[in-house]
């Protein structure tokens, strides 16, 4: 059971943004987004702007994306190729490595320490082709390399097995819901709803209420087996594979999603936006980008699949979200078939050492 007012609570959600959303490797994108050296993405979702940047060596950089002087946005762009990074209103200008290098007039500012001033660095690293940063300026002494691969743990494996980090992105868009970011999880944590709330669409693939459920540290890993399994009996079992026979779902804590499927990934962020809000980033990841408007037809078809199912999900989260200051619930209760549900709030709360209930 979980007590309704871990999906509204503004305490609540004012700690997850300072702990889950500050202190944790958040997943904010694909490498295929800034292949390049230079190559850029900004990004906002988290409520720290940062901009993330390719470097010489193939490494990621991030920073906080605000100007050492009076504080102006940097870079505007979502996404771009750029050697230095110019301030939009004095012209401070930094290196790709957030050096400040050019300050105008510099003589009006003898009291600065250019060495000082560079951007602010967060800690960033990617793991089976996911970009993750954690969006707090580092401590001192902090290394600003992530150990992605270790905040993965095994799922890393996983992930490339899939062809994860060697696939690109494709058709990304951002959605604005109002529930709370969990229940947004939560949604995708359990086949009990399959039936009833994707009767028409995707649930005629699948059985009724049948999944698998790894707990791999804070993270999940959920196999959801089609019908189309039961040929396989026919089959020799090195013939075997699992992906065309099952969705396979990874939970990566707290807030990131990634549905494999038969030939692409489907990769959702779920962004709080406050208690009772949220933002859903999501996007395909496809093994090449794709060359003919037959292919992007092919995909688009699969991305409005995946987005009219995730939509019916919604809409379930919206209700849920919409009854809870109803008092008919106090508590929500999560049976035998949901215990992922409570396997990501023990989580939550474990990491921000809120109250059990
Ligand atoms: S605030 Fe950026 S140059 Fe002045
Ligand atoms: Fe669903």
């Amino acid at each position: 059971m979980l007590d309704v007012s871990a999906y509204s609570d503004e305490a609540l959600i004012d700690r997850e943004n300072q702990v889950l959303f500050r202190e944790l490797p958040l997943a904010i994108g694909h490498a295929s987004q800034l292949p390049r050296p230079g190559d850029f993405i900004t990004h906002d979702a988290s409520g720290v702007p940062l901009l993330v940047v390719r470097r010489d060596d193939g490494g990621v950089d991030a920073f906080i994306n605000v100007c050492r002087h009076r504080g102006t946005r940097v870079e505007a762009a979502p996404h771009g190729n750029k050697r230095a990074f110019s301030c939009p209103y004095h012209g401070w200008t930094y290196g790709k490595r957030g050096q400040l290098v050019t300050i105008p007039h510099e003589r009006g500012f003898a009291c600065v320490d250019k060495t000082s001033r560079g951007l602010v660095r967060v800690a960033a690293g990617e793991a089976s082709g996911i970009v993750f940063v954690r969006p707090a300026p580092l401590a001192e002494g902090e290394d600003a390399a992530l150990d992605a691969r270790a905040w993965l743990g095994p799922l890393v494996e996983d992930l490339e097995g899939f062809g994860v980090s060697s696939s690109v992105l494709y058709g990304a868009r951002s959605v604005d819901k109002a529930l709370s970011w969990k229940l947004a999880i939560d949604i995708f944590l359990e086949t009990y709803h399959l039936r009833p709330t994707h009767k028409d669409t995707i649930y005629p693939m699948f059985f009724d209420n049948l999944g698998l459920v790894d707990r791999v540290g804070p993270h999940l890993r959920n196999v959801f087996p089609k019908r189309t399994i039961n040929q396989l009996a026919a089959e020799p079992e090195s013939s075997w594979t699992l992906r065309a026979h099952a969705n396979v779902l990874f939970h990566l804590f707290p807030n990131t999603l990634v549905l494999v499927q038969p030939d692409h990934t489907a990769v959702l962020h779920v962004w709080p936006n406050g208690a009772t809000r949220a933002t859903v980033a999501s996007y395909l990841l496809v093994p090449e980008p794709p060359a003919s408007d037959k292919a992007r037809g092919y995909w688009d078809a699969n991305a409005a699949v995946l987005y009219g199912a995730t939509e019916e999900d919604f809409t379930m989260g919206e209700s849920i979200q919409r009854g809870l200051s109803s008092g008919a619930n106090r508590e929500v209760v999560f049976g035998a078939f949901e215990h992922a549900l409570g396997h990501f709030h023990a989580e939550v709360r474990r990491h921000t050492h809120a109250r059990s209930v």
